[in-house]
């Protein structure tokens, strides 16, 4: 579907939908919308999870979803097996049963600098008889280490999923891959005239999101993963689709391996080159390298994109291993076929091993905002990917107690990309008689009551509300960037407000005695009266920023988002039945839970009553309600990133401009990126965009003439 058309239809849609006082008493579905609600959704799946440009928000997609389920519950005879709805049916379950690759899927020979890579294309070279002066292209793209998965497509209809198990057979996957949205239900491959298909790709999870999955294992008591790709391959394997959808993998495909007319007559070799065969899939909606992918007329060019996506590699969204280099023409490929192991006509450049060892000195013990006992290992200082690592996580008991990690252990730390570092394991080989178990504390370690493990969890729990380092992790969460944001309130200055005796709780923030605080050494007139501004300022906050910074289990920035656009007063959450909160996207009875039990639980009730009496914002702001689409703002669908210092107002406060204004905020200068507004000092950003020719480039007070 046409962007252009796709956006009209969409806007039509949600009109009929929310009706015309927009509260969603909108007209029933009827049956001739059905293949437009399909088309829309697909759209904006494709733009959201493919391109990553969504164009609407998600609760707008959300109504159109449910239009498109409740039409299929009314004429159940119409749904289509393609349509977005049945990406995970209730009734689904993955049996991994052995299925044969259509190719069998091999492994890559590897390489680790110009010279193996020069070996290569020697070996290339006379295998094919070529001259060294003769032209040969490669194809260069991410080695993605992830889950290798197979698809097989036939008649333009997913069939098959397998993960590449032991490369001649695998495991069936298929449920789990249609749960996956990077993954077409459906697409043209017959207009490559190709009948049956089978693909080759990577299923993998965000570096962010990564981090944000073993974050909520911890705070749920569960084993954490050790790197992104055992979430991944877990994720593959799951016998329930829904856990599949949950963990949300991207697929990116590499490769068109295997591609047949009716009459079972080879298609691929057609499209003439690696390079434009993966376009073509792009083409077809599938999610591929894209920008990180290059066709390289040397080898020489080949080893420089190389080390250039090393230095890239812990700024990158995902986890790679290296980069795969192919001959890209697909003829001679086939000429140059594979051995047992492995293609001839493929290598993988492994970039170095982000991984150290180092002595574990000594286990302390964190306690969070909400309780929860972290052991945290102090180890020896050791430089690994670029940093220098003296603490790392240790998660749990459990985690200690089955790598049978000891005080004075030499353990093996491995910090993949800019994934917090990890300890891989302990090295026995290596001890003298003089490691000591870890003892696991009965107290607390900050304020000596007991601490408990609830049943079935991993984690142990300070339950002591009022234990100080619970209090003080609280405090840090209300002041903090993403909740009230309260200037010239930090760690440092709550420590010192509480010794003097004026902080307990969250509302005395808002008592503070300004004029004895003078008294203290360090704070002048200017700066009392700056952080009297912004305490008054944080009274002013949104209703999502309020949300995060109560350390409610659970509600986070993205949480807090959906739940301030849909109430009026924070108190109204209070009172939200259980399935209020199972009909917003992605929300599950656990939050219904624990939200209800923190308003239930007296203390909180009377904190948010003293913060509303010292006249903290407690309800829906402007800027907490969802933002409609209107295609007449002035930076409607455009990216746009802030570079420089800009003069008249802050970075934060551009970007809320900006997004008002229908623009969506990124973070990086690429091929995707709209707008740049240079303010002064600009630097390498405004450099790359000007290299790129597409960025157009403003001054801050074009910007704002726009907006404002
Ligand atoms: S091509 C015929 N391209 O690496 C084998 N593989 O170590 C050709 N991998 O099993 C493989 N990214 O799972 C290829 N861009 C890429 C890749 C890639 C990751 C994985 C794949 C393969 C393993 C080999």
């Amino acid at each position: 579907m046409l962007k252009s058309s796709a956006l009209s239809k969409t806007k039509e849609v949600l009109a009929k939908a929310e009706g015309p006082r927009g509260n969603g008493a909108g007209t029933p579905p009827s049956t001739d919308e059905y293949e437009d609600l399909i088309a829309i959704l697909k759209f904006h799946e494709h733009q959201y999870y493919v391109l990553d440009d969504p164009q609407i928000s998600d609760r707008e997609y959300d109504v159109i979803y449910k239009r498109l389920e409740a039409l299929e519950a009314t004429n159940p005879l119409l749904v289509r097996s393609d349509s977005p709805t049945q990406r995970v049916g209730s009734d689904l379950t993955t049996n991994l049963e052995a299925v044969e690759h259509l190719v069998p899927m091999l492994s890559l020979a590897n390489s680790y600098n110009l010279e193996d890579l020069q070996d290569w294309e020697g070996t290339v070279r006379r295998y094919l008889n070529m001259e060294a002066d003769e032209p040969l292209a490669f194809a260069v793209e991410p080695k993605y280490d992830g889950g290798s998965v197979a698809l097989v497509y036939e008649n333009d209809y997913l069939m098959r999923g397998a993960t590449r198990g032991n490369g001649a057979e695998g495991e069936e996957i298929t449920n789990n891959m249609r749960a996956l949205p990077t993954i077409p239900l459906k697409t043209a491959f017959s207009s490559l005239g190709m009948d049956r298909v089978e693909l080759r790709g990577e299923a993998l999870i965000r570096k962010d999101r990564f981090a944000k999955i073993n974050e909520q294992r911890e705070a749920d008591g569960q084993q954490v993963f050790a790197n992104p790709r055992n979430a991944a391959t877990g994720a593959l394997r799951m016998k329930n689709p829904k856990e599949t959808s949950d963990r949300k993998l991207d697929a990116f495909i590499y490769s068109l391996g295997f591609g047949v007319d009716k009459d079972g007559n080879d298609q691929v070799q057609k499209l003439g080159s690696h390079f434009a065969a993966v376009e073509k899939l792009g083409e077809l909606g599938f999610l591929i390298p894209g920008q990180y992918m290059k066709r390289c007329d040397s080898i020489e060019e080949v080893a420089k994109f190389c080390a250039e996506m090393e230095e890239q590699r812990p700024t990158l969204a995902y986890e790679l291993d290296g980069m795969v280099v192919k001959v890209d023409d697909l003829a001679l490929q086939a000429r140059l076929g594979s051995t047992a192991h492995h293609p001839r006509w493929a290598i993988a450049y492994k970039f170095a091993a982000q991984q150290a060892t180092s002595t574990l000195l000594n286990v302390d013990y964190q306690v969070g905002k909400i309780g929860s006992v972290t052991p945290v290992a102090r180890i020896e200082p050791v430089a690994l990917a670029g940093v220098t690592v003296s603490n790392v996580s240790l998660h749990n008991e459990d985690f200690i107690r089955d790598k049978d990690i000891r005080i004075g252990d030499r353990v093996l730390v491995e910090r993949a990309g800019d994934v917090i570092p990890y300890i891989v394991k302990s090295l026995p080989d290596y001890r003298d008689g003089s490691q000591q178990p870890v003892e696991w504390p009965s107290h607390c370690p900050e304020c000596s009551e007991p601490i408990v493990r609830p049943e079935g969890e991993a984690r142990w729990l300070c339950v002591n509300n009022d234990c100080p380092a619970q209090v003080m992790a609280r405090l840090i969460q209300h002041v903090s960037k993403d909740a009230m944001d309260i200037d010239g309130l930090g760690e440092k200055q709550l420590a010192r407000f509480r010794e003097n005796g004026w902080i307990q709780t969250i509302p005395d923030i808002y008592r503070l005695p300004y004029d004895e605080i003078l008294a203290l050494e360090g704070f002048k007139e200017k700066s009392i009266e700056n952080l009297r501004l912004a305490i008054d300022q944080a009274k002013e906050k949104s209703l999502q920023r309020l949300l995060v910074s109560l350390s409610i289990h659970h509600i986070g920035k993205k949480a807090s988002k959906m739940l301030a656009e849909q109430v009026e007063d924070i108190r109204d959450l209070a009172d939200w039945p259980e399935e209020r909160f199972l009909s917003i996207h992605g929300m599950g009875k656990t939050v219904a839970d624990n939200v209800s039990a923190w308003f239930a639980n007296s203390h909180n009730h009377n904190m948010i009553e003293q913060l509303a009496q010292l006249g903290v914002n407690t309800k829906q702001t402007e800027e907490d309600k969802p933002l409609a689409v209107d295609e007449s703002a002035p930076f409607f669908g455009k990216t746009i990133l802030f570079t420089g210092t800009l003069s008249e107002i802050g970075r934060k406060e551009a970007q809320g401009l900006a997004e008002a204004a229908g623009a969506r905020n990124v973070s990086g200068v690429s091929s995707k990126l709209d707008i740049l507004v240079a303010g002064e000092k600009a630097g390498s950003k405004l450099k790359k965009a000007e290299a790129l020719g597409t960025v157009k480039v403003m001054s801050e007070g074009e910007f704002l003439a726009l907006v404002r």
